[in-house]
């Protein structure tokens, strides 16, 4: 057996509404189940280049942004041998791979999604130019996305979706993701601006945010309030309910960063500006009665949400306001990865 080729992927990545944070026991369990958009813009674009031939030794050089980095090839290695259960030709593997995203670091873009999804993509080809064949498999995309990080497990689909079992979603599971069905018209095309006030890298990563979950005193008590969020954020979607999604996407951007704080260390990812910019959405809201609501990943910026109708009433809002930012990025929700290339030879 040999083959050798080429592929590119690009990826998205997403915005969680219901969020992970926290794991149980186990390799990449979900604490709770989460429920994210994927976006559109803000992608990786991945190139593999490989050889898969019996005999061969496996090797990876990584290139990211131009430059080889072998932190990122370190990190990867631990990836490589969980999904080996998945791909078993990846010991005989040369690869060679190429990424970059087109959004801005720290810009509050969770880069691992679309990055690890994008990777899980072009090996998830590669594989079926392997075995010769040609069937789609999003749930082992999906796995192997969620092996690398677990939120990237819900990139590799759009535009509404699922990660993490729960007993208000039959279909939904820990291992991978699935899309959220019949979701009404008024949540089919969200905008998402993206208010960028820090650039600074996190001081905490979300790997070791995660862990400060473990013997949390609020533990419990969370697991309880994601569950219920989960269920009436999935109500909200079906029915076209703007006013319980914009209560659950704020209840959760403002509980995440809650749990955080009450850390062992005290996590505090805020900036003074993110706290004056909550402030102004929420007032304009309530003077102009526009839909909006905001959320938050693990970071200092802003996500503003709102539908196609709200467009020229929310870029005035923008433009209105005297809180600082350092740039804006408009995205909207999106469908999820896309093949560029793909040329492959037996060998
Ligand atoms: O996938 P990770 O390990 O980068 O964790 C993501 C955590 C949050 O972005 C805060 C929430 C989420 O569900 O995406």
């Amino acid at each position: 057996m040999c083959v050798k080729g080429k592929i590119t992927y690009s990826s998205p990545s997403n915005i969680a509404i219901v969020k992970y944070w926290g794991k149980e026991p186990g390799d990449q369990i979900p604490m709770n189940p989460s429920l994210s958009m994927t976006l559109d813009k803000c992608r990786s674009f991945t190139t593999v280049e490989y050889e898969v031939k019996k005999g061969s030794d496996f090797s990876v050089e990584v290139i990211f942004e131009g430059k080889r980095s072998t932190e990122i090839e370190a990190k990867l290695q631990r990836w490589f041998t969980k999904i080996s259960y998945f791909f078993s030709w990846l010991k005989h593997a040369r690869l060679r791979i190429e990424s970059h995203n087109n959004f801005p670091h720290s810009a509050g873009i969770a880069s691992s999604a679309s990055g690890m999804s994008a990777l899980a993509m072009c090996l998830s080809a590669i594989d079926g130019h392997v075995r010769n064949d040609k069937t789609e498999n999003p749930q082992i995309q999906s796995n192997i996305s969620r092996l690398g990080s677990g939120s990237a497990s819900r990139s590799v689909m759009g535009p509404w979706v699922i990660w993490g079992k729960s007993v208000a979603f039959t279909d939904a599971s820990d291992e991978y993701a699935v899309v959220v069905p019949d979701v009404h018209a008024h949540f089919r095309k969200l905008h998402d601006t993206i208010i960028v006030v820090d650039k600074t890298p996190k001081a905490v990563s979300s790997r070791d945010g995660h862990t400060l979950m473990e013997g949390h005193p609020w533990r419990k008590g969370r697991i309880g309030q994601a569950n219920q969020n989960f269920k009436e954020l999935i109500k909200a979607l079906k029915t076209g309910d703007w006013k319980l999604f914009q209560k659950i996407t704020e209840n959760e951007a403002l509980s995440l960063h809650a749990l955080m704080l009450a850390s062992k260390g005290g996590m505090m990812l805020w900036k003074g500006d993110t706290v004056e910019w909550m402030h102004y959405l929420r007032a304009e809201r309530q003077n102009k009665g526009i839909p909006l609501a905001f959320t938050l990943d693990a970071g200092a910026n802003i996500h503003l949400l709102y539908p196609d109708e709200a467009r020229e009433d929310i870029l005035q809002i923008l433009k209105n306001s005297h809180v600082p930012y350092i740039e804006m990025i408009h995205d909207q929700t999106g469908s999820g990865p896309e093949k560029l290339f793909d040329e492959y030879e037996q060998c």
